[in-house]
């Protein structure tokens, strides 16, 4: 059954993508295909704040579109394309602009924490700020409304993102007292909103402790070896609910599985390296008939490209119709 509302979201192109992403985005998204008009993007023109160089550019968006495809996406069912090649995104973000106060983006996170950060080393507060870091959110509420977006399933770090476009949303359609823009909600899954990563920290690309989603079985065996646990012997029962080992595990595991580890860890007798054993095959088989689909299909650029080239036709076949829309009630066009 599909409601014909609208799902849509994005990643960036900007590191290897991980399993934050993928139980973050990925898997919620991909959940929702059946019931909703899917739209899934990468969002280049977002990670070109970041990466800058052309090669790396080309290898990050290959990379991120043919692991969407090996965790399963449906290119017939989905449209799925880049942000780069739907430049409606681009005029509809000029529009925003000039409804959005700059207010609004000094309160955003991610340039929020880059002014402190500045600050607290007692640099420039903007040293390192360019615009496209500031007015980042403006071009995500671009990505959203252009497609009258219901629901957004992303990761818990970005509802604040959701919550501007709606109000810049919000006040357009007050100003032109119409409904032009739809207000978009955050799909938001308790268990999965905020995966961690080796440390215990949010997992991120910035963090630098990430589980990458396919890497080859002999590294990704090493890199769980390399989970953050603290020094308890063998013997000492241990709590679960402070384990990061734990808190992966149950990202994988059935029910069961997850009460029969607990009681591994109430009851003592269980050293770190065995709990780290249990993850590494829980992770590394449910990979691996994704990561042989990846394999396969980042050898075949030419497909990938097609792929793209046909979402991004069908996005701008929608986003023209509501540009031309958007024009008239501006009074920019007739
Ligand atoms: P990163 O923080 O590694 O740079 P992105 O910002 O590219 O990741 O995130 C892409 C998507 O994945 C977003 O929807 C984000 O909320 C989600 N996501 C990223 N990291 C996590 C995490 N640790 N837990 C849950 N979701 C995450
Ligand atoms: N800002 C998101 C992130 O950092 C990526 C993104 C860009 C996005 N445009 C979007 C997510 C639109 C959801 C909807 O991960």
């Amino acid at each position: 059954m599909n409601n014909n509302k609208i799902s849509l979201t994005g990643i960036k192109p900007t590191g290897i993508p991980h399993i934050g992403n993928y139980f973050g985005a990925i898997k919620p998204a991909l959940e929702l295909v059946n019931d909703y008009n899917p739209f899934y993007f990468i969002a280049d023109y977002h990670a070109l704040n970041i990466i800058k160089n052309k090669q790396d550019m080309k290898k990050l968006c290959y990379n991120l579109a043919a692991t969407w495809l090996a965790c399963g996406l449906d290119p017939e069912k989905v449209v799925f394309y880049k942000q780069s090649m739907v430049p409606e995104t681009f005029e509809l973000e000029v529009i925003l602009s000039a409804f959005t106060p700059k207010g609004l983006m000094n309160r955003a996170h991610a340039y929020k924490a880059k002014v402190d950060s500045n600050k607290n080393s007692g640099k420039d507060p903007d040293d390192g700020v360019n615009i496209g870091l500031f007015t980042y959110p403006v071009l995500m509420a671009a990505d959203i409304l252009l497609f009258d977006t219901d629901l957004v399933p992303v990761g818990k770090d970005q509802v604040q993102h959701i919550e501007m476009a709606t109000d810049i949303a919000q006040s357009i359609n007050y100003n032109y007292q119409k409904d032009l823009f739809k207000i978009p909600k955050p799909l938001i899954q308790k268990e999965t909103q905020l995966v961690i990563g080796l440390d215990g920290r949010k997992m991120s690309k910035s963090y630098n402790n990430v589980i990458p989603l396919f890497l080859p079985e002999n590294q990704l065996r090493k890199l769980i070896m390399r989970i953050v646990t603290n020094s308890q012997t063998v013997e000492e029962p241990k709590n679960p609910d402070e384990s990061n080992i734990f808190s992966l595990y149950k990202l994988f595991a059935t029910p069961e599985e997850i009460e029969d580890l607990k009681n591994q860890y109430l009851k003592g007798g269980m050293g770190w390296g065995y709990a780290k054993n249990i993850l590494f095959e829980k992770i590394n088989s449910h990979f691996k008939p994704m990561r042989e689909k990846y394999n396969e299909l980042i050898s075949d650029k030419k497909y990938i490209d097609k792929i793209l080239l046909e979402g991004s036709e069908k996005a701008r076949y929608i986003a023209s119709k509501k540009m031309r829309k958007l024009r008239r009630a501006l009074g920019v066009t007739n």
